[in-house]
């Protein structure tokens, strides 16, 4: 199938990419001329696992191409579009921008038979909207929320958990398009809901809240573990073990970041509040208050571990993305204690494996080294904000010989309280006695 993708940020140039490497013609389009250059190059502009391979073995097969020319998308039957919905500066509602520029640039190319995807995450009840605007060109608009993770992009796009098509009732061309879009995951067994637009646009919101409320959940029970003396994460395997309740996503620690939970909770609450039913959402301001309480906690276990204040402390910190096997900095509680130790006097030394270029760029204030080993020299405490692999694996004794104190904080429970306090360290963390 012609495919045009709009919006070639982290979902859209990995939907263009793995469109490709099914066998799509693909056009990417955005309206940044750097990041088409890089993309055009097979460069990823962002660290996402596999995805420069399949850029380079996409762009060499001639089916997949970049550009910022709309016009270049005539020719397209199926039009992704795939742009940021951020959180509007002044309010908890998402910014719809970048959405509504995309269908207005979209509309002068439509032609009868076409079909427009929205793929981004948005308020219940735009797509309706953007239908109405699309209808006078003869095209029509699905809406086929997307559920990747950053870090695994590339394997949930190409075999995705289901397939969700948001359509105006009854609209069997739609549904077509997108199998032949979609035809090797169908065939592969994925599941796929087919349902109106309102309901797709509040599958991708509902996903994204219960997966916070779920992390804040166990947040709050390692808040109570704080006081009691229990073991959150012996407490998070046992609940776990009921499949009903599952172990998946119940690790509790400095609690989530990055540019969609966050954004999405507070996305859906504003909707909620402008559809007059703010209450049935009461419980994700908690949800949100919960996670922002953790990165309060994390001061103050740095604080207790430096004897009472941060004050002229060297702190290392491990850990700058939102998430290990990414770079992104976006709404990181990593970044964001950093910041906060240093604006309470501390002398902080922060290293990432991939998210020091990302984390200068928006706190340009901190001081950054390449490695572990660096970032612990001479440390007063060593906080542990990220849980990348080479960090789960650091030896206590080797980080030991160069720390001025052996005091570490695991932010994400990742490490073995045993074997660290057994080469002679502090050990403390979030939820664990
Ligand atoms: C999230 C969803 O998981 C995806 O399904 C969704 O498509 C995506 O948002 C989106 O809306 O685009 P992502 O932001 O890549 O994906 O990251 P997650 O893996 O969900 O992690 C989010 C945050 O939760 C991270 O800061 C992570 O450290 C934290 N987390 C995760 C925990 O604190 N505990 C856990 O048990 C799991």
């Amino acid at each position: 199938m012609k495919i045009s993708v709009i919006g070639c940020g982290y979902l859209g140039a990995v939907h263009a990419a793995c469109m490709a490497d099914l066998g799509h013609e693909v056009v990417g389009v955005d309206v940044d001329p750097a990041r088409i250059e890089q993309l055009s190059a097979g460069r990823a502009p962002f660290y996402e696992p596999g995805l420069p391979e399949l850029l380079t073995a996409a762009i060499a097969t001639g089916r997949l191409r970049f550009t910022t020319d709309l016009d270049e998308v005539r020719g397209a039957s199926v039009h992704f579009v795939a742009v940021g919905t951020p959180q509007l500066g002044d309010s908890y509602a998402a910014d719809l921008r970048f959405v509504d520029a995309a269908i207005a640039s979209l509309l002068p190319v439509l032609g009868p038979g076409d079909l427009v995807v929205g793929k981004s995450t948005v308020p219940v009840g735009t797509a309706a909207r953007l239908a109405e605007l699309i209808e006078g060109t003869g095209a029509r608009l699905a809406w086929n929320p997307e559920f990747l993770r950053e870090g695994y992009a590339v394997k949930d796009t190409l075999a995705p958990d289901r397939l969700v098509y948001g359509i105006r009732p009854g609209d069997d061309a739609a549904v077509a398009a997108l199998d032949d879009v979609y035809a090797a995951a169908i065939a592969a067994g994925t599941p796929r809901v087919i349902t109106d637009y309102a309901t797709a646009e509040l599958v991708k919101v509902a996903a994204n809240a219960f997966l916070a409320t779920k992390i804040s959940f166990i947040n709050a029970m390692a808040e109570v573990a704080e006081v009691t003396g229990a073991d959150v994460t012996q407490l998070a395997d046992a609940i776990g073990y009921d499949d009903r309740i599952g172990r998946r996503f119940l690790n509790a620690g400095l609690g989530f970041g990055g540019g969609c939970l966050p954004k999405d909770i507070r996305g859906f609450m504003a909707r909620a509040e402008e559809l007059g039913v703010d209450q049935a959402l009461g419980f994700l301001r908690e949800v949100d208050s919960i996670n922002l309480r953790r990165r309060e906690r994390m001061v103050d276990l740095a604080r207790e571990v430096c004897g009472g204040s941060v004050e002229g402390k060297r702190i290392a910190v491990l850990g700058l993305a939102f998430k290990p096997d990414s770079d992104d900095v976006r709404d990181s509680p990593a970044l964001d204690v950093a910041a906060r130790l240093q604006e309470l006097g501390a002398i902080v030394r922060a290293t990432d494996p991939q998210a020091i270029g990302t984390s200068r760029r928006v706190r340009p204030d901190l001081t950054y080294v390449p490695t572990a080993i660096e970032a612990a020299d001479g440390a007063d405490a060593v906080l542990l904000l990220t849980e990348w692999k080479e960090y789960r694996g650091l030896d206590p004794a080797e980080l030991g010989s160069v720390v001025a104190v052996r005091a570490i904080v695991d932010g994400r429970n990742c490490l073995d309280p045993g074997a660290w306090r057994a080469a002679g360290w502090t050990y403390r963390a979030l939820g664990r006695p």
